[in-house]
Order: structure tokens, then C-alpha cells, then sequence
């Protein structure tokens, strides 16, 4: 029939197909008809959402467990809201019920952290042995139910304790604590756990806490009098603290490898906090700019895993100020992960800003960047990571896989986080939800169709969580937690259903109508 057809009756009948696809029809909401399925994956690919610990458990003076940075820093009253995650989601107690909502979603791996403090209180010797309970207790649930573990070390929090010994990431005897730490959670786990990433977005968290004050210990010099610091220094912490969480990840992967890789058989891995840059023009400078974006975010945590040593713009720009590797150290650094993990959200637009900013003082990661994220998409404020208010572009998510796959060598990617986030009244037909994970979840099948090595992806989040940045303002979950209730009751909203029924072998038609779902 097709053989038969003009060519421009052909182009109409294309045309007709976007449009069935796009347009929403008399009283049915149709989310665009994926052309894609769970099996058009390899079969190895893991899909799973995740949480961390600090942000989902609660129960912070329950059973042992220690103050970590953060605890200290939102009973500061830091955020935002107010808020504490002293009860947050209470899965501390709930983690049985939360495994089965992920067994009845269907998902295949679940992505959660080690509260360091409530393993170790003192930070490093005594086990806590109520906290290795409830990890080996979590871990055994997952496992019974077909649920892969894939856990991360350091998620941002570790013990106030050793912060107040001696200045946590900014001093090198952390090395030798986390690999201590890291060392326990092998041991106590690792024959249970097949993926292990020593720390989440190092890169967001030496910006956060020593350079933009909107994370723990809150530090910072450059906007001091803005930002009301108490102590810090901008133009080296970052990069200070960013050279022993390297040393540190590469120190806990190298006793992986000696003691527990041959026997235990899993994997482990670093992740990153990925942008993708847009130039905002075609001029060279702006170019420049973006790649000069890519290599301070990015590439700051990458390219010494890759190649031994930070971006060459990078030492270029801020000279003494950025520490370096010695030989040893770039040995082992190099080639010091199985996998890499992407945390990708945003885009962000660029353009070099090097004639509008004569240097004043000694500069932070900022100025040696020195590029401008443009306010023609979303302006992020000046000394800030994050923008305020994000539109999104799932076409990015093959553009990041692509660019690792041809600047990297291609590496194994785990997408660790992706996800929409969404005021605290959202119901739970978040139909926006379900057009964000389709959308990506496309993205990152075109990337693997041309070659990417992908391996898994991550929802942000299982649950509604505590967040980073907002508190209880936002909700990324999957499962509506109601804060307001004492029981925390958990609720899956549509895009659990959504995921689910994706997650089903050969769910090819994807209808809403109503809350009624139909696969043909
Ligand atoms: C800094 O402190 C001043 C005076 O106490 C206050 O008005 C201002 O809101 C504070 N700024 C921040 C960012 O906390
Ligand atoms: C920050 O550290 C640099 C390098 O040690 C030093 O030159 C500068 O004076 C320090 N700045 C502050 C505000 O302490
Ligand atoms: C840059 O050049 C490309 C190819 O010539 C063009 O497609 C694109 O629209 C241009 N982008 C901008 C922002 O001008
Ligand atoms: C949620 O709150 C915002 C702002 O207050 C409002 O515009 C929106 O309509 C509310 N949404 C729902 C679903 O109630
Ligand atoms: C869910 O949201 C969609 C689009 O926002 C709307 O068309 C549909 O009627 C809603 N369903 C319910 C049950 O509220």
C-alpha cells in the first residue's frame, strides 16, 4: 500500500501518524505512543529508581546513630523550608512495606546510600551493630525479592564528627576513614550487593558546600557577606575538597580489588552530576565556553578517572590554587572505576563571559570557568548550580550518552538519576511525570541504538523524599508520601503505574484515559 502511494500523499500519511501520536484526542489523553518497549533494552539492562539515606530513612537518634553534616545543617535552620529529615519517609521502620511497593511496581534494582554515622558513629572503629541490622535487613529484603541492590557509600553525609575532628573533605585523613568505612560496608554486604559507587556528585557537592552555602558544612569566602558564612575559602576549598574525595574514591576501589572484586563479583563506580551545555551561539568563543563548562563540571570528576589528571583548562585557569596529582596518584586514579553513574536533570545555555569580568580578588571555580549561563533559556543565578526553575529537553539525554561515548571511550553509564520534580500539591495523575520518563527513557534508547554503553537507569525517586536543595517542597517520587499524616502513608501515583506496565515484557501502547491504562 505504502508502494502505491505519491509522495506527497506519503508525507501527509507520515504527518497524519505525528500528529495521531502528539494531539490529545476526544476525552483520552494519549501520552505520546512510545515506539519503544522494555524488550527493545538489552536484557542485562537494569531499571530501578532511587533514594538516599539521609533524605528517606529518618530515625536520625534512633538505635545508635550519630548526627551527620547534615542533621547539623538543617537544625541550623538552613532550609529553605525549615524542614529536617528527622522523620523524612521513616524507612528506617518501613523499608519492608517500601520493598514490596517496589516488587508490586516491578522495578529490578533499587538505588540507596549508607548512612556513615549510623554504621560508624565515631566515623571510623566501633561497628554500630543496630545499623548493620537494618543494612543487612534492607539488603535481604531486596535480594528475596528479586530486587538488585546497587548502593552508594557517601551520599553528601558524612558523621559531624569527623567534621569537627578535622574539617571532613578538607583534610586528607579522610582517605583513610572513608576507605576504613568503605572497607566495613564490603565486608558486611558486598556478597549480597553487585554495584557499589563510592560517592554521589562529589562535583555538586564541593560547589554546595564550599563555594554556593546551600549544602553542608557551609562554607564559603567569595560571597561571604551575601551568603553569611561563617568560615571558608572559595578560591581552594572546592578544589581541595574535590582532590581527597578523588583520592579517597580511588583508594576504597583499589581495596575493592584487592580484597572482595574476585570473590563478591560485583561492580564499583564513582557518579557525577552531568549538565548538558548548549552553546547559546555559533562564535567560537561560546563554543569554547561550553566545552570550558563541560570540563569544570564534569570533566573535574572525570578526567582524572579517565586520563590521571584534571582538565588541562582547568589547572590552566586556576593555577596553584587547584592541587595536583602525583605520579603515584594519577596511577591509581586512572582507570579506578567499572562503571561511571550520571546524574542528569538539566540543560543549561553558555557563553563566555571572559571580557565582562575582570578578575578581582583570587577567584573561585566561577570566575576560572568564567562563562555566562544564558537568560534567553533559564538564568541561573550567579554562583549556583542549580537553576531556579528548570525546563527540560529529553533529547539531551542521548547528547550526554553520546558525549561520553566519544570523549570517554565509551565507559560503562549507569543513568543513576533522572526525574521530575513537581510542586507539593501535585495529585497523583502526574501525567508531567510520565511525558518526562518517556521522553528520556527514548533519549537514552536512541544513545544505546548508536553505540552507547549504557547499562541501567535510575528513576529520582522511588519515594517523595526529602530534597537536597528543597526540602519537602518538591516531590520527584514515583509514590506519593503524605507528610501530613503520621503514618507517612505511601500512595504509587500514575507514573507508577506507568513504569510498571513499561516494565511488563511487550507493553507497547501506552494510553491514558482517565486513570485507566490499556495495552494492546
Ligand atoms: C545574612 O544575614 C543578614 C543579617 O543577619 C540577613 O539579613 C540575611 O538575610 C542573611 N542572608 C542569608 C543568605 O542568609
Ligand atoms: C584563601 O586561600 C588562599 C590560598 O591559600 C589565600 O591566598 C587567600 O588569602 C585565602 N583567602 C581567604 C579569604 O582566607
Ligand atoms: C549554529 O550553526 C548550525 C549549523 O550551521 C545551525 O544549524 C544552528 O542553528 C546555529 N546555531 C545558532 C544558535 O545560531
Ligand atoms: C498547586 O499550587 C499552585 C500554586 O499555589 C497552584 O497554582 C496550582 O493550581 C495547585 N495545583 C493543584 C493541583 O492544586
Ligand atoms: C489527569 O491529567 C490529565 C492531563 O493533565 C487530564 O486530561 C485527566 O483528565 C486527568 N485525570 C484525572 C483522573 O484527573
Amino acid at each position: 500500500m505504502m508502494m502505491m502511494m505519491s509522495l506527497s500523499s506519503r508525507v501527509l500519511f507520515l504527518l497524519s501518524i505525528i500528529l495521531v501520536v502528539l494531539v490529545v484526542v476526544t476525552g483520552q489523553f494519549i501520552i505520546k505512543h512510545p515506539s519503544f518497549s522494555r524488550d527493545d533494552f538489552p536484557s542485562n539492562f537494569v531499571f530501578g529508581a532511587g533514594s538516599s539515606a539521609y533524605q528517606i530513612e529518618g530515625a536520625v537518634e534512633e538505635d545508635g546513630r550519630t548526627p551527620s553534616i547534615w542533621d547539623k545543617f538543617t537544625h541550623d535552620g538552613y532550609m529553605p523550608d525549615q524542614s529536617t529529615a528527622d522523620i523524612a519517609c521513616d524507612g528506617y521502620h518501613k523499608y519492608k512495606e517500601d520493598v514490596k511497593v517496589m516488587s508490586d511496581i516491578g522495578l529490578e534494582a533499587y538505588r540507596f546510600s549508607i548512612s556513615w554515622s549510623r554504621l560508624l558513629p565515631y566515623g571510623r572503629g566501633a561497628i554500630n551493630p543496630q545499623g548493620l541490622k537494618y543494612y543487612n535487613s534492607l539488603i535481604d529484603e531486596l535480594v528475596t525479592h528479586g530486587i538488585e541492590p546497587h548502593v552508594t557509600i557517601y551520599h553528601l553525609d558524612h558523621p559531624q564528627i569527623l567534621e569537627d575532628e578535622y574539617g571532613g573533605w578538607l583534610c586528607p585523613r579522610i582517605i583513610e576513614d572513608f576507605t576504613a568505612f568503605a572497607n566495613v560496608c564490603f565486608r558486611e554486604f558486598g556478597d549480597r550487593v553487585s554495584h557499589w559507587t563510592t560517592l554521589n556528585e562529589p562535583n555538586v557537592m564541593c560547589l554546595g558546600s564550599y563555594d554556593d552555602r546551600h549544602f553542608p558544612p557551609r562554607r564559603c569566602s567569595q560571597r561571604a557577606g551575601a551568603f553569611n558564612c561563617t568560615a571558608g575559602n572559595s578560591s581552594v576549598e572546592p578544589y581541595i575538597a574535590m582532590h581527597n574525595m578523588l583520592l579517597a574514591h580511588a583508594s576504597v576501589v583499589a581495596i575493592y580489588r584487592e580484597k572482595y572484586q574476585a570473590k563478591q563479583k560485583g561492580f564499583i563506580g564513582i557518579n557525577v552530576f552531568a549538565y548538558y551545555f548548549t552553546s547559546l551561539t555559533n562564535s567560537s568563543a561560546d563554543v569554547a565556553a561550553t566545552q570550558r563548562a563541560t570540563d569544570f563540571y564534569t570533566g573535574w570528576v572525570v578526567n582524572p578517572l579517565m586520563f590521571g589528571d584534571y582538565p588541562k583548562i582547568m589547572k590552566k585557569n586556576a593555577v596553584s590554587r587547584i592541587p595536583s596529582f602525583t605520579k603515584h596518584q594519577s596511577e591509581i586514579l586512572k582507570g579506578s572505576f567499572d562503571f561511571i553513574g550520571l546524574n542528569h536533570y538539566f540543560e543549561a545555555y553558555v557563553q563566555d563571559n571572559s571580557q565582562n569580568s575582570p578578575k578581582s580578588g583570587p577567584g573561585d571555580f566561577y570566575s576560572d570557568m568564567n562563562v555566562k549561563f544564558s537568560a534567553t533559556k533559564e538564568e541561573m543565578p550567579p554562583g549556583s548550580f542549580i537553576p531556579t526553575s528548570i525546563p527540560y529537553n529529553p533529547s539531551n539525554m542521548q547528547k550526554i550518552l553520546e558525549y561520553f561515548r566519544d570523549y570517554y571511550g565509551n565507559p560503562p553509564i549507569y543513568i543513576h538519576e533522572n526525574g521530575y520534580g513537581a510542586p507539593y500539591n501535585e495529585t497523583l495523575n502526574d501525567t508531567g511525570r510520565i511525558h518526562y520518563i518517556n521522553g528520556y527513557l527514548e533519549s537514552m534508547l536512541e544513545a544505546i541504538r548508536s553505540g552507547s554503553n549504557t547499562r541501567g537507569y535510575f528513576l529520582w525517586s522511588f519515594l517523595d523524599v526529602f530534597e537536597l536543595l528543597s526540602g519537602y517542597d518538591m516531590r520527584y517520587g514515583l509514590v506519593h508520601v503524605d507528610f501530613e499524616n503520621k503514618d507517612l502513608k505511601r500512595e504509587p501515583k500514575l507514573s507508577a503505574q506507568w513504569y510498571s506496565n513499561f516494565l511488563k515484557k511487550n507493553a507497547k501502547v501506552i494510553k491514558i484515559e482517565d486513570k485507566e491504562f490499556e495495552y494492546k
